[in-house]
């Protein structure tokens, strides 16, 4: 079969190649694979910046944000053929750490984690894959051809429920929610944030276009100036950073009301400096008890809180959030960014996504 591989660290080396039809192991469901989205993380891998082959391989197959069908599914699973899933991206380190031996693998404290299609496992990107049935999640019908967006809502439902959890440890009713960044990840930490009933905002640098829109028609607000003016304005009781951006993050960090709570979820690359008035930072966090976090990946509750979350939305929505779809074997499309791309998804072949 066909899938799409690259050396990790080795810039130029995304390639599709033939690989072996996976076996289904004991426990394991066969899946079709129907498409998976690309996000920077991929993008960071196929510039040889990131990513780990499997032990003893020179290529990993990449693909993380992943959509299938089962075509068999041990009897007992829970799954059947026809069944339309998703793979779960990470797995618990072998010692494991009191996070991983926890469930809570999103949390793994020895670095020792495995991740599909990032780190040292073969990703999604593959006509058929098999993956064990703990580590599938069961999508809505109805998601058919948007079930690729279920592992980056998992990251944001993940970062929604940092955020409760901070805010839990005194009176808490946050009211405004700022999202730095409209790209996937802004715009579905939008979605979850409006399901919660909170006055949402978002920020990103385009004026106009689709991410305006898409906003608007979550019922939030738009805006495109500056992180500090918009931030000092709102004084959001909460900010899901999506960018990255060194200075949107400290306008955003400046700029909370009382008990802020900043949860960052976008990676940046190292060797960007700014000057920051740190005594000013450290006193304004200190003085209003403020917060902020770093959250990375997802666990098993957050994929289900996320397939919930899928299913209750818009398909229309999540529709016009997929701006392209690149067959596999056109896969280099997929890796080159064109203005007005929210998500671009490859599909796969093994079915109708
Ligand atoms: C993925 C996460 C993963 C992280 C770090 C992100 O793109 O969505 O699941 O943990 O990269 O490898």
């Amino acid at each position: 079969m066909r899938a799409l591989t690259v050396i990790p660290l080795q810039e130029g080396s995304l390639a599709v190649c033939d690989v072996p039809d996976p076996q289904p192991g004991d426990g394991e469901l066969l899946v079709d694979g129907l498409a998976v989205g690309v996000c920077g993380t991929d993008k960071e891998i196929a510039a040889g910046e990131y990513g780990w082959a499997p032990p003893g391989r020179d290529r990993l197959v990449i693909g993380h944000e992943s959509l299938g069908r089962v075509r068999t599914a041990p009897a007992g699973s829970g799954f059947t053929a026809g069944d339309l899933v998703v793979g779960v991206v990470r797995r618990p380190d072998p010692v494991p750490c009191g996070a991983c031996a926890h469930a809570q693998f999103d949390m793994c404290r020895n670095g020792r984690y495995t991740e599909r299609g990032i780190k040292e496992l073969d990703g999604y990107a593959s006509q058929s894959w098999t993956v064990q049935a703990g580590y599938a999640v069961k999508l809505d019908p109805r998601l058919a051809d948007v079930g690729m967006l279920l592992e980056p809502t998992s990251v944001v439902a993940k970062a929604w429920d940092e955020v409760d959890k901070v805010g839990a440890r005194a009176w808490y009713e946050p009211r405004t929610a700022l999202v730095t960044g409209a790209g996937p990840i802004g715009l579905l930490a939008a979605l979850l944030g409006a399901r919660r009933g909170l006055d949402v905002h978002v920020l990103d640098r385009v004026t106009d276009g689709l991410k305006p829109r898409l906003v608007r028609d979550l019922g939030a607000t738009y805006h495109s100036g500056s992180a500090g003016d918009v931030a000092a304005k709102l004084r959001p009781d909460v900010v899901i950073e999506a960018t990255g951006a060194g200075p949107v993050i400290f306008a955003a960090m400046a700029n909370t009301a009382p008990y802020g709570i900043v949860c960052l979820t976008g990676v940046s690359s190292a060797g960007h400096t700014l000057s920051v008035d740190a005594g000013r930072l450290n006193r304004d966090i200190v003085l209003e008890n403020d917060v902020v976090i770093g959250s990375v990946n997802a666990n098993l509750t957050h994929y289900a809180a996320a397939a919930d979350a899928l299913a209750e939305a818009d398909t229309g929505w999540l529709e016009r959030l997929i701006t392209r779809r690149v067959p596999l074997e056109q896969f280099a499309d997929a890796f080159t960014a064109r203005d007005d791309d929210v998500k671009v998804v490859i599909t796969l072949g093994g079915g109708a996504a």
